[in-house]
């Protein structure tokens, strides 16, 4: 049986040859541990990390490289804003969409500190209204902290609106941009934005064990480090350099991670992010249109592909979605994720909790044949389940 993967907001599968080829070329080829040593392959191995760098910033339209800071993942990214950042008072403001990379790290903290979390309500169809963050905002308000598309409805927050409204007003902006890095376009000067949180699994194309941080300059002098040690530079001085990106990378990098994350960038860059974008669309809007003759299946969500990262969450009445999910990779090879999504405050949102949904996925390699697969096979299991009932 031809298996057909659907899971690419988990992460990117199958990778590209290139992001392969790279990783393989950089543990046979260069090897060495960049800026750890004044010989050949640690500084070829150093200007890899540099131009990976400097694609990125050019990528995310940053200021400069070194605002690019590479983290073992987007969770990583996103704990060093709230733990880096946030102290006793603060007030802190998230949609009722965000991840528990995002909720877990505040609540233990609200619990410890006296931190004030509001959570902004969303729509049922995940859509947050930006006046919303403008009457919420207080004296003490320190930072917004959205996603850029709900991983369980893929539903795309207005991020572009709300920058336009924290811009003067001195409060800090944090995007998780999981799972939309390489198909939606993200200027971080356009967003006003000081921290971007990238991942580089998934549409970004690269390997897991890799993220990053885009961080403004301001940011940058305020926020604390999560993590200290060797940086290869300033090896004299006990304390942490304050300078980036060595304020906050220190150990070993993931060297090959960057690299692979690198070819993924150089890959996106050549196809164009707008072709994969479309690509994206027609992908989501043919299940989209697919689900509709199903009366059984409920969607959640704007059920707009354009409003939309290529993620569909949805429910078929009377069944259970873990069964489903496991229909689908037993007899027809579909791999979905069913369930959570580790995202409990979103499926309260769109009123799927505690039983969750199935989520299809899409991503740079999907087809449009294993879309119209998913639909039969969804059409095929309703039929089974209604003879025999
Ligand atoms: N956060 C990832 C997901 O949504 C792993 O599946």
């Amino acid at each position: 049986m031809k298996t057909i993967y659907a899971d690419n907001a988990a992460t990117t599968y199958p990778r590209p040859p290139q992001v392969i080829r790279a990783m393989s070329s950089y543990l046979r080829d260069i090897g060495c541990n960049p800026g750890r040593g004044g010989y050949k392959g640690a500084l070829d191995a150093a200007r890899m990390v540099y131009e990976a760098r400097s694609a990125l910033a050019s990528f995310f339209n940053v200021p400069s490289p070194e605002q690019v800071v590479f983290t073992p993942s987007i969770t990583y990214s996103l704990n060093l804003v709230i733990k880096g950042l946030l102290s006793d008072g603060d007030h802190v403001l998230l949609s009722s969409m965000e991840h528990n990379a995002v909720v877990r790290p505040l609540t233990r903290l609200a619990e410890k500190n006296s931190l004030q979390i509001e959570i902004l309500p969303c729509s049922p169809e995940g859509i947050l209204d930006p006046l919303q963050v403008k009457e919420a905002l207080r004296p003490n308000t320190k930072l917004v902290l959205l996603t850029h598309a709900s991983n369980v409805t893929g539903t795309i927050m207005p991020v572009y609106e709300v920058g336009e409204i924290l811009k003067h007003t001195g409060v800090f902006y944090c995007i998780d941009t999981a799972q939309t890095a390489g198909s939606e376009i993200l200027d971080f000067q356009d967003l006003h934005c000081d921290y971007l949180a990238f991942t580089g699994h998934k549409g970004l194309l690269g390997p897991p064990g890799i993220g990053g941080l885009c961080i403004s300059e301001r940011a940058a002098e305020i926020t604390k480090p999560l993590v200290e040690g060797g940086t290869g530079s300033r090896s004299e001085d006990v304390h942490q350099p304050g300078f980036l990106p060595d304020k906050f990378e220190s150990g070993t990098q993931n060297a090959p991670g960057i690299a692979g994350l690198l070819a993924g960038v150089k890959l996106i860059t050549e196809k164009g992010l707008d072709r994969i974008k479309k690509h994206k669309t027609k992908l989501t809007d043919c299940l989209l249109n697919g689900l509709k003759t199903m009366p059984e299946a409920t969607v959640y969500g704007t059920q707009k592909a354009e409003s939309t990262a290529a993620v569909v969450s949805l429910n078929l009445s009377g069944m259970d979605n873990g069964e489903i999910s496991f229909i689908l990779e037993q007899q027809y090879g579909i791999m979905t994720r069913s369930g959570l999504h580790c995202a409990p405050l979103a499926h309260k949102t769109i009123g799927t909790f505690p039983q969750g949904t199935i989520r299809i996925s899409f991503g740079f390699q999907s087809k449009l044949w294993e879309v119209e697969k998913i639909v039969s096979a969804l059409c095929d299991i309703l039929k089974t389940a209604s003879k025999s009932s």
